[in-house]
């Protein structure tokens, strides 16, 4: 123990402005959708960070419910509300998300802001764009240290961080699981005056992570060009530009040296018919529920093969080919053979995509970096790129390119640090940072807010460097998060076990 200038025990402690005020709480009470009352203690607004730019952000809540769980270690759910990439406010628990389930089920939950492509503060008469990438990140990271370097004081184990996001914030989710401690954020994190504690993970949570950004537009475009005929469309000058995106993705899968399941290299050759077999299973699993799956979107079925009665006689399951028993459907495992309720046996890939693009319209090509490409509005991501003025900039080559109309324009070296600091692909499996063990990751089946490149490629990466990755792809959810909130919490308790 260190005695400090003024000669107390806890001098040092006291004057600590990131230490954390266990008596500073008022109490809160949520009701969930059952109607039973949750009671817990509030505390709001902690600054985690010494050199505020943007005290409207930079700041976090933590809830430690009355009832906190009777496990040994009890886990902390860090929930971040970005979305768009833009900022967002340390917010309350919520009855009818991860935050309000998590303190039902007796676990810490912490809400922490983060500045983000909107903040903005005035300095001088100027207005100061506050959160460019990877600023928004950068805050996150340090909420994280702020939790681990006042452990012996929260509630709850810092060694069993849960982060959780939806889309930009399944993003952030997932970049706060790849980026562990990593020195390529130190400086900034030292420079905003954060805890001075390891910011690795225990579990990332990612739903429909919009990520792997300079690479989404060319991802986008290989796998849905298909669905240009009808569907889509493109003007002639769309058309190029999606050829030219789609014609650069195999090289970008080809680099990414993954492995199926059974250890054969993932290339652009074999990839359609890898991710046919997430979106099978999506569907398989539907049928499993009880769901109909219509005919006119890609799928065949079991019967289609042994006729529309199947094979064998009734009450017999079907064989498969190898003769191995076929799964079965229905409540009590009762074989049913009616139009749409066997097992999936093949995708029209083409036909699905479409479909999806029928229910959603597809972005236009570039998806993401689309600045100055065909159209100058600036997207989400071109903002969150800016600059501090507030000017959006482009964060690929490809699009710098055509809006500058310079075949040999690059981004500049700063920019692409930013870029490559913001992209989780690049720390999984890398060595220059601490992973999360665990990783629970959902896109929606009939999302096209990005291409399923990206979902199935970063557990793909992950499942290749060991870790434990629980990802699939829900029947017939759209663009959103925190659903199937029983599924997300068994995983949690199955993983803190
Ligand atoms: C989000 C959605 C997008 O389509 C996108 O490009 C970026 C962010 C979102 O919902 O957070």
């Amino acid at each position: 123990m260190i005695l400090g200038a003024a000669g107390s025990l806890y001098a040092a402690a006291d004057n600590d402005p990131l230490r954390f005020d266990p008596d500073n709480f008022t109490r809160q009470t949520i009701t969930m959708p059952d109607g039973q009352n949750i009671s817990f203690k509030a505390y709001e607004g902690i600054f985690y960070v010494t050199n505020i730019q943007d005290s409207t952000y930079q700041t976090l809540n933590i809830y430690v419910p009355d009832n906190l769980a009777q496990i040994p270690r009890v886990p902390i759910l860090m929930r971040t509300y970005v979305g768009g990439y833009a900022a967002s406010t340390a917010k309350s628990p919520s009855p009818a998300d991860a935050t309000g389930r998590a303190l039902k089920q007796g676990y810490v939950v912490c809400i922490p802001g983060s500045r983000g492509s909107n903040s903005t503060v005035s300095k001088d008469g100027k207005t100061i764009y506050t959160g460019i990438a990877p600023n928004g990140l950068l805050d996150l990271k340090a909420a994280v240290r702020y939790l681990r370097h006042n452990d012996d004081l929260i509630p709850g184990d810092a060694e069993l961080i849960f982060t959780d996001g939806t889309s930009a914030g399944g993003a952030m989710s997932s970049l706060l699981g790849a980026t562990g401690n990593c020195n390529d954020y130190a400086d900034d994190l030292r420079k905003m005056g954060a805890a001075d504690a390891r910011d690795d993970v225990f579990a990332a949570i990612c739903y429909c992570p919009i990520t792997d950004l300079n690479h989404a537009d060319m991802e986008y475009e290989w796998l849905y060009r298909c669905t240009d005929n009808g569907v889509r469309n493109l003007s002639p000058e769309q058309i190029k530009i999606s050829d030219e995106l789609a014609a650069l993705c195999p090289d970008y899968i080809n680099s990414l040296c993954l492995r199926t399941e059974d250890g054969t290299p993932l290339t652009a050759g074999n990839y359609i018919e890898y991710l046919k077999t997430f979106l099978i299973a999506s569907a398989h699993k539907a049928l499993q529920e009880g769901c109909e799956i219509p005919d006119s979107i890609g799928f065949t079925f079991y019967q289609d093969k042994f006729g529309p009665m199947g094979a064998g006689p009734v009450g017999q399951r079907p064989r498969t080919d190898d003769g191995r028993n076929a799964p079965s459907f229905g409540p009590g495992n009762m074989p049913r053979f009616n139009k749409t309720s066997d097992f999936v046996t093949g995708l029209d890939l083409d036909k699905y995509l479409s479909y999806v693009a029928s229910v959603t319209p597809l972005k236009t090509p570039p998806a993401f970096d689309q600045m100055g490409v065909i159209i100058n509005t600036p997207s989400p991501e071109n903002k969150v790129f800016g600059n501090e003025n507030g000017d959006p900039a482009n964060f690929t080559d490809f699009s710098l390119r055509h809006r500058l109309h310079d075949p040999d324009a690059s981004l500049d070296p700063e920019m692409a640090r930013r870029v490559a600091i913001m992209n989780p692909m690049n720390y999984i499996g890398s060595g220059h940072s601490d992973v999360a063990q665990n990783w629970y990751i959902r896109h929606g089946a009939k999302d096209r807010d990005t291409s399923f490149l990206v979902p199935v490629n970063l557990a793909t990466k992950l499942i290749n460097d060991g870790k434990n990755v629980d990802f699939f792809i829900p029947w017939n959810r759209p663009h959103s998060g925190d659903y199937n909130l029983d599924d997300l919490f068994a995983w949690i308790a199955a993983t803190i076990r």
